[in-house]
Order: C-alpha cells, then sequence, then structure tokens
C-alpha cells in the first residue's frame, strides 16, 4: 500500500499511488490460426500469407491472406455477379432490412469487436468501447434510414447505384472505417471490394461473421486483405466502378494520377495538420480538455488530429502549464486496460517516423517535454510529447506526424491566428477556443478546413459530412453528402 500524508484536519490521501491493472479480459475473442479472403461469401486460401501481431506486446495473432491480383480478380467477379443478380434492382427498404441487422449485430457484439481492435491495433479499450464501436453501429443504421429515400435526397435526379466500389483503409480506426466505406454503398445498392490495413486486417474479418449472421446475399461485401500491392490491384482493377480510399497523401496523389482519364469515380481522405486555436477568453480547462483529447485521443493516429496548438500570446504561458500537468495524469500502457489513456503506437514503422519527426523537431531547436512514465519493455510505445519554441518552418509544424506530439505556437490577433492556421497543404479539420459566438463564425467562415469544431475537438456523428480541401483530399463522408459519391445521376 502506498504511504498516506496526513495534512492538518484534511483528509488522508496517498502521497503516491497508482491505479491498479484493469485488464478488460480476451476471452470473449476467438481468433483462428489464420484467415483467407472472404470472397462471394465463401472463405478461399490466399497463395501468400504473412502474420499479424499485436502492437503492444508483438505477439503473434494470426496469419493472414496477402491477396493477389488474381485474388482481387475473384472478388471483384463476385461483386459484380452480385450487383448483377439483384442486389442492385433490390428496393431500398429490402437493401435496409440487411444495414439495420448489421446495425443491431454490432451493437450486440461490440464488446467482441471492441477487445478485438485494441488487442490487434494498439488502440484503449475504452476508446474502441466508447468511440469506435458505437459510432460504427451509427454509420450502418444511419445509412440504413437512406436506403429507401434516395428519390428524396436526390430529387429529379434519379439516383442509381454504381456499381462495384473499391474500397481501400487504414489502420487508425479499422472498423469504424469500414463502417463508414461500407454502409453507404450499400445503402445505395452497390457491391463492395474492401481491403483493410495490413497491420488491422482482424475486425474486418471477424465483420465478414456478421455478414453471413445478418444473411448478407453472397459476393455483396468481399474482403480481401494484404498490403499496398492488394489496395493497388483493386486500384487497378476494369471491374472496379468507384474507389474510395482513407490513407496517406501520398499514396492518395499516386491513385488519382493511376485513376486519371479511366472515368472511375474517386473520393480521397487524406492527411492533416489541424490547427486548435484557443483564444484568451475561452474556458481554459475545457481547452485543455479539448487540446488532449484533440492529439492524445488514439496515439494521435487521428487525420483530423489537432496537431497544431495555436496558443493566444495572453494566455499562453498559464495554457502551457495547465497543459503539462494534464499530461502528468495521462496513463500509457496496455491498451485492453480500462485505465489506458494512450495504448500502443500501430506499428514499428510508425512508430520510425513519428521518432524521425521528433528527432528533426529538437535538431531544429524547438523545445520538448514529455512527462514521465514507464514505458513497456516490448512493443510499440512513445510518450505524450508537447514541442514549445515551435517555428512555423518546422517540420513538426508543416509535416504530419499522426503520433502523440503537440507542437504549440502562438498568436496575437484573430487575422494573424487564421493566416497561420491556413498556411498548410492540408485542410481537414480545426478547433477554436473561445467565448464569443461572433468570433467561432468569423473563424470558422474562414478556415480552409472541411470540419470546424467549436469549443470541443473530434466530435463525430454519422449525419455530418467529413472530408477536406487541398492535400486533404476531395468527397465527403457521412451525411446527406456521403451518399453521393455511391450513386450516378441521369442529369
Ligand atoms: P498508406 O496510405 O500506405 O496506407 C493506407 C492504406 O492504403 C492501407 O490499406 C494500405 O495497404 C493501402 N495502400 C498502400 N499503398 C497503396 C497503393 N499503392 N495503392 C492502393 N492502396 C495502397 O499509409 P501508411 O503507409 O500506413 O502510413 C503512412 C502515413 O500516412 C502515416 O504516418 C500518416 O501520416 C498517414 N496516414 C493517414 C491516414 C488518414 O487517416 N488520413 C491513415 C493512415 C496513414
Ligand atoms: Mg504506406
Amino acid at each position: 500500500m502506498a504511504e498516506l500524508d496526513r495534512t492538518g484536519g484534511a483528509p488522508a490521501v496517498p502521497a503516491d499511488w497508482t491505479y491498479a491493472p484493469a485488464p478488460e479480459s480476451r476471452d470473449i475473442v476467438q481468433l483462428r490460426d489464420r484467415y483467407g479472403l472472404f470472397v462471394g461469401g465463401k472463405w478461399i486460401e490466399a497463395s501468400e500469407t504473412y502474420e499479424t501481431i499485436s502492437p503492444a506486446s508483438e505477439e503473434p495473432l494470426a496469419v493472414i491472406g496477402q491477396a493477389t491480383a488474381t485474388d482481387v480478380d475473384h472478388a471483384v467477379a463476385a461483386a459484380r455477379t452480385a450487383f448483377a443478380d439483384g442486389w442492385s434492382s433490390l428496393p431500398g427498404s429490402e437493401r435496409a432490412k440487411y444495414l439495420f441487422r448489421v446495425a443491431r449485430i454490432l451493437q450486440e457484439r461490440a464488446r467482441e469487436f471492441a477487445v478485438l481492435e485494441s488487442l490487434n491495433g494498439g488502440k484503449p479499450i475504452k476508446e474502441s468501447r466508447d468511440v469506435d464501436l458505437p459510432l460504427a453501429a451509427a454509420h450502418f443504421f444511419y445509412y440504413a434510414g437512406w436506403a429507401d429515400k434516395l428519390e428524396y435526397a436526390f430529387p429529379n435526379r434519379r439516383p442509381r447505384p454504381v456499381g462495384v466500389a473499391g474500397q481501400i483503409i487504414p489502420w487508425n480506426f479499422p472498423l469504424l472505417m469500414l463502417a463508414w466505406k461500407i454502409a453507404p454503398a450499400l445503402a445505395c445498392g452497390n457491391t463492395v471490394v474492401l481491403k483493410p490495413a495490413e497491420t488491422t486486417p482482424l475486425t474486418a474479418l471477424l465483420f465478414c461473421d456478421v455478414l453471413r449472421q445478418a444473411e448478407l446475399p453472397p459476393g455483396v461485401v468481399n474482403i480481401v486483405t494484404g498490403d499496398g500491392r492488394t489496395g493497388a490491384a483493386i486500384v487497378d482493377h476494369e471491374g472496379v466502378d468507384k474507389i474510395a480510399f482513407t490513407g496517406s497523401t501520398e499514396v492518395g496523389k499516386a491513385i488519382q494520377r493511376q485513376l486519371a482519364g479511366s472515368g472511375k469515380k474517386l473520393t480521397l481522405e487524406l492527411g492533416g495538420k489541424a490547427a486548435n486555436i484557443v483564444f484568451d477568453d475561452c474556458a481554459l480547462d475545457q481547452a485543455v480538455e479539448g487540446i488532449v483529447n484533440g492529439i492524445y485521443f488514439n496515439q494521435g493516429h487521428v487525420c483530423c488530429a489537432g496537431s497544431r496548438l495555436f496558443a493566444q500570446e495572453s494566455i499562453y504561458e498559464p495554457l502551457v502549464e495547465k497543459l503539462k500537468r494534464r499530461l502528468e495524469t495521462l496513463r500509457v500502457g496496455d491498451p485492453l486496460d480500462k485505465n489506458t489513456d494512450v495504448g500502443a503506437i500501430n506499428s514499428a514503422m510508425q512508430l520510425d517516423k513519428i521518432r524521425e519527426l521528433v528527432q528533426s523537431g529538437r535538431d531544429e531547436g524547438a523545445e520538448i517535454y514529455q512527462p514521465p512514465c514507464r514505458l513497456p519493455e516490448k512493443g510499440y510505445w512513445f510518450a505524450p510529447t508537447v514541442f514549445t519554441n515551435v517555428a512555423q518552418s518546422y517540420r513538426i509544424a508543416q509535416e504530419e506526424i499522426f503520433g502523440p506530439v503537440l507542437s504549440v505556437l502562438t498568436f496575437r490577433t484573430p487575422e494573424e491566428a487564421l493566416e497561420k492556421a491556413n498556411n498548410t497543404p492540408y485542410g481537414l479539420s480545426a478547433g477554436v477556443w473561445t467565448e464569443k459566438g461572433s468570433r467561432i463564425l468569423w473563424m470558422a467562415q474562414r478556415l480552409r478546413a472541411g470540419v470546424v469544431w467549436a469549443n470541443t475537438y473530434n466530435r463525430f456523428d454519422p449525419t455530418s459530412p467529413f472530408g477536406g480541401y487541398k492535400e486533404s483530399g476531395f468527397g465527403r463522408e457521412g451525411g446527406l453528402h456521403g451518399l453521393e459519391p455511391y450513386l450516378r445521376f441521369d442529369e
């Protein structure tokens, strides 16, 4: 037991205390030794394989298929057949029934999915349990509601499905990105070939079980696993009518070049370097919570993370001091522990990238702060980090780090905040903290960002469209806008 301090008449408090471990049980997840590819409603063996691990322990979890171009070809053929054999002409109200079923099954099996998501991806269980799973189910519920109302969503435009959608998703929100992609595609009457990211295939593979439970017709959703080569084969395939990609700006640009002139529809959701702008009239403690949620949520593996903090000069010092104190209370460690705030970095590759950029910050002259925390020996970890004394030109102020690393900059006037915030090739999201409604509106109109949060951060809702400007991509996911990329119209 920790020692107790006795101070005057005040209650006794432990001088040094830590949280007892509160691990969520893994027993609810039944892993198979190996997984094939889910094509035409059946599991097929992949000719090549690789191993997926837990980034928190480096423990191998299962053997996964690395789908080849031939495997992708089978998946596209299955999707084409399912499209022609009835799915595209099914009444919207019938398609909705499947989507409602999927949503309900996800809710019923939420704990199983949350544990698996944390195990394979490294995110804290409290996030997969309270954010990823509820939002994934909500997306299916929401788009189920649109399936029989497309004529009302787009009056006099005769909305029709596009065909086969090729969908490529990243590793930061594996199941949620799957839901963002699959739910609107199916609601609009398309069929799907989806590839999860190579480091986080397991929840997408478990989702195949949900599809069977929901009795979705075979071939409507096909899941192929593998790395960028599998992704490139999907993009390249002639039988695919639409590509939806979420991932790095680099790969997004390559896909755009590859598809130029092909007539395939394309939406890209790429990187970001969001400004979180804190004015001196805001509720400071609330802003500190928002800053922490903005950049340390999901280890900072968030495309819309508030990675550039702009503090008004008059509150710079108290803000940074409060922030540092708050950082000391963040618990870094086992993703399956219910008390964990910051989990494991998703992969060795991502950890290298974070380390490299953080080193560049030191070299360029920024001042680094990391709270004392003991990191586990095995696995991939990075302590929550704040950089002060950051110049606009430093790499840590320009490039997406995609890790738990915040760069603090300052400003004096709203005009200056705006100019600095918009001085980036990206434009996905932004945050504004102020008491004045008029200032929120003034800023929101001028910030070149797809989403602007006011006095909050990283809030998501299926009814609200999400997407970027400039190098953050184009097209919207979520809301009514999220239907459009999956439809064609007779104008
Ligand atoms: P990535 O863009 O390579 O991977 C994302 C997805 O694209 C994965 O499923 C991957 O297998 C696939 N892919 C890779 N190359 C492809 C190709 N040539 N054609 C088709 N699909 C391909 O991202 P990566 O390498 O995992 O991460 C690098 C950086 O990208 C991160 O450090 C981060 O800055 C950024 N990123 C941004 C994301 C976002 O949500 N906006 C998500 C993931 C990464
Ligand atoms: Mg890559």
